[in-house]
């Protein structure tokens, strides 16, 4: 089946994800720093499911109905604490090594931040989402190529409110993959500009993606530093992680 590819850089378009009919589109979703990838470690470390909220006060209250999950997420990049909650300290931050076999093995998983979840909400209506990330892009690539579906979104979770380049570059990357192994499978102009990105920036992606806002931002933190080189490892999961109508995140099969 013919599909057809387009980006969404930024979190402006997350509205009008909400409102398109999506019947025939699948999503892909990436934060590649850190949400996507923390989300996808955790599910290759065995947790069972990430239930991705938007709001702290919808992530406390489902909490209430599931006492045995986990809190997880980030405001600012760190891990929600008392302050933030009128006195709950959040289980997790959204620091991928948080999510080790030991911590998050076996259990369930709420989890907000500041982008990534937005954008995963946003595709809800969506025909198929997936997590997308460096971490298991080629099994992603492959689950997309071999899903029927006309239209295929890759949506960038992005910093704040505008594009972020490790995002536009992990689509560029998608693209590449998707346009070598289908080749009934057509870049949009949207498209175009992130495989044209990436395609500048792969003899040197980690160097690119190191000067960009959200990397400066963590490198910067000593106790976040370490998570960029780690989010930008590429393929080292097999797995492909997606949203169910039921709105948690799973690893599929
Ligand atoms: C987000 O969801 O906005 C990010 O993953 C922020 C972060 O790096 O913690």
């Amino acid at each position: 089946m013919a599909v057809e590819i387009t980006v969404s850089f930024t979190p402006v378009e997350f509205e009008s994800l909400r409102q398109n009919n999506l019947r025939e589109t699948g999503c892909v979703v990436f934060d590649v720093l850190r949400a996507t990838s923390t989300m996808v470690t955790a599910l290759a470390n065995g947790a069972m499911g990430l239930k991705p909220v938007t709001q702290i006060d919808e992530a406390l209250s489902l909490r209430r109905r599931h006492p045995d999950a986990l809190l997880a997420g980030e405001r600012e990049g760190l891990r929600i604490g008392a302050a933030l909650t009128g006195g709950v300290d959040f289980d997790l931050g959204n620091s991928p090594r948080e999510y080790t076999a030991e911590r998050v093995g076996g259990r369930i998983i709420i989890m907000t931040t500041t982008n990534g979840t937005r954008a995963l909400q946003a595709c809800q209506a969506a025909r198929q989402v997936a997590v997308g990330s460096f971490l298991n892009l080629k099994a992603t690539v492959r689950w997309a190529a071999q899903s029927p579906m006309k239209h295929l979104i890759l949506v960038c979770a992005g910093t704040g409110e505008e594009a972020a380049l490790e995002d536009t570059l992990a689509a560029g990357a998608f693209c590449a993959a998707m346009v070598l192994g289908s080749p009934d499978c057509h870049p949009n102009d949207s498209a175009e500009i992130a495989l044209r990105a990436y395609h500048h920036s792969q003899p040197n992606l980690t160097a690119a993606i190191n000067g960009a806002r959200n990397a400066r931002r963590l490198l910067a933190n000593v106790d976040l530093r370490e998570d960029v080189e780690l989010c930008l490892r590429r393929d080292v999961h097999e797995l492909v992680a997606v949203l169910g109508p039921d709105g948690f995140v799973r690893t599929l099969g």
